[in-house]
């Protein structure tokens, strides 16, 4: 079902036909989220992308606050945050919430991502709709990074001197990009003001492509754990108030372990060494990332040694930004007719064996880069690879998928011991291509 069904806004105020005669916000709205169909099967693994706008409007509105008393210079900043958790009203609960909610906002944002390479989100029709969530991720991550730098702490600083320092690996142009990024030639005051900068500038970017998102998400419609089109009324129900409920439960369940981490345990994501103000003198024993960014570093350093005529350095970056150009052509290297793992064994097992990849690179990027560690973030970036570059398109080519329902309602029904569908029923076609 698409997003350009007929209206069904009639405006009951004088004013509100005038309105909707000059500008209809109001009935754009209403077909979006009042009557706006979605698959009457979906689960809460699709209460996400509700989750993840709440939570980006969170972050907008503590940021804001959290500016009007943030110094963007090296000699102040640090204080300056210190002042916000002692002196500023509020300021501690302000700050953890945008710091822990940068957490929360990637736990959600990866599991709204994993929801959609098990279910296949990404096949036709969809794929500007995940290319679109690609660039958000990007973006995501670009915001995060500057982020954690502001509070002028031993990590912030190590940590920008670390990642900007591996754009100098990029040949010829390297040396310039990295003095571009910092503004200079070490990480200092010049740096901390673009970061602020640009730190305050993303996350409206972001919003904008949050709309172009959901935009291209109305025009192909939601799928849903069947990985089936909608096909009929009946496979459907109104937006609201089905889903404004679950995603309103879902967001109050989220809520309440965010919150849990505010009020007891704020600092449990993040290292003690920020809280020990910037020294470009003394370097901290380890430089790691936020959690979230863990299993790029092992990737990263997964390569210790020169390929060819690229060397190490060169050779992780590489590897690193590798690893975040598949997501963007998975549509295309996944060669399955059949959208959804529910119906296709394999690929379930390798997504869960996918996961524990990513979970344990995350897990060797918090450890130091000896020992056994090295040879198993390799063995982890090879294994990543390896599933999108051979597992995907082969998987589709070869894999016998189940047998499908003909149409969500007819597998729902099933589900709840009604009428199992006429026995040698042909398998319903999940995608258009
Ligand atoms: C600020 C970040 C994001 C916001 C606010 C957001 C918002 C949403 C919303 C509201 C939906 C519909 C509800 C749902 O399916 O959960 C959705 C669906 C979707 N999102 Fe996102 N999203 C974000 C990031 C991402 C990222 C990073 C990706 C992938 C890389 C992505 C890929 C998708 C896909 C493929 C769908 C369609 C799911 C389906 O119908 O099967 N999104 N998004």
């Amino acid at each position: 079902m698409s997003g350009m069904q007929h209206s069904t806004y009639t405006p009951k105020t004088g004013i509100g036909r005038w309105v909707d005669a000059r500008m209809p916000l109001p009935r754009l709205m209403y077909d979006s989220f009042v009557a706006y169909p979605v698959p009457r099967n979906l689960n809460y693994a699709y209460t996400f992308g509700g989750i993840l706008s709440l939570m980006l409007v969170a972050q907008i509105l503590t940021g804001v606050v959290l500016a009007m008393h943030y110094a963007a210079n090296s000699g102040l900043a640090f204080n300056s945050v210190e002042g916000i958790m002692r002196d500023v009203n509020n300021g501690w609960l302000l700050r953890y919430m945008h710091s822990t909610g940068a957490s929360f906002f990637f736990i959600a944002v990866y599991i709204h991502m994993f929801r959609g390479l098990y279910y296949g989100s990404y096949k036709a029709p969809r794929e500007l709709l995940w290319i679109l969530g690609c660039i958000i991720y990007l973006l995501m991550m670009a915001t995060a990074f500057m982020g954690y730098v502001l509070p002028w702490g031993q990590m912030s600083f190590w940590g920008a001197t670390v990642i900007t320092g591996f754009f100098s690996a990029i040949p010829l142009v390297g040396d310039w990009i990295q003095q571009l990024l910092i503004g200079g030639f070490a990480v200092g005051n010049p740096t901390l003001n673009r970061f602020f900068s640009l730190h305050y500038l993303l996350p409206f970017m972001i919003a904008g492509v949050v709309i172009l998102h959901i935009w291209a998400l109305h025009v192909a419609g939601q799928t849903n754990p069947t990985g089936i089109e909608v096909k009929s009324k009946g496979d459907t129900v109104p937006f609201s108030p089905h889903a404004t409920v679950k995603d309103g439960f879902a967001m109050i369940v989220f809520l309440f372990i965010f919150a849990y981490f505010i009020f007891y345990i704020p600092n449990f994501l993040g290292h003690a060494d920020n809280y020990v103000e910037a020294n470009p003198l003394k370097t901290p024993s380890e430089i790691v990332p936020e959690w979230y960014f863990l299993p790029f570093y092992a990737i990263l350093r997964a390569i210790t040694f020169n390929i060819g005529p690229i060397n190490s350095k060169l050779g992780g970056v590489l590897v690193m930004f590798g690893s975040i150009v598949l997501l963007f052509i998975v549509p295309w290297l996944d060669t399955s007719k059949v959208r959804s793992a529910v119906y296709r064994p394999w690929y379930k097992l390798f997504f869960w064996i996918f996961i524990a990849d990513v979970v344990m690179l995350g897990w060797i990027g918090a450890k130091p880069p000896e020992g056994i560690y090295p040879t198993l973030a390799l063995l982890g970036a090879v294994w990543y690879y390896v599933h999108f570059l051979i597992i995907l398109p082969v998987l589709g080519l070869i894999e016998t998928p189940k047998r499908m329902p003909n149409s969500i309602t007819e597998a729902v029904l099933e589900k709840n011991g009604g009428s199992a569908h006429p026995a040698g029923a042909a398998a319903a076609p999940q995608t258009k291509g």
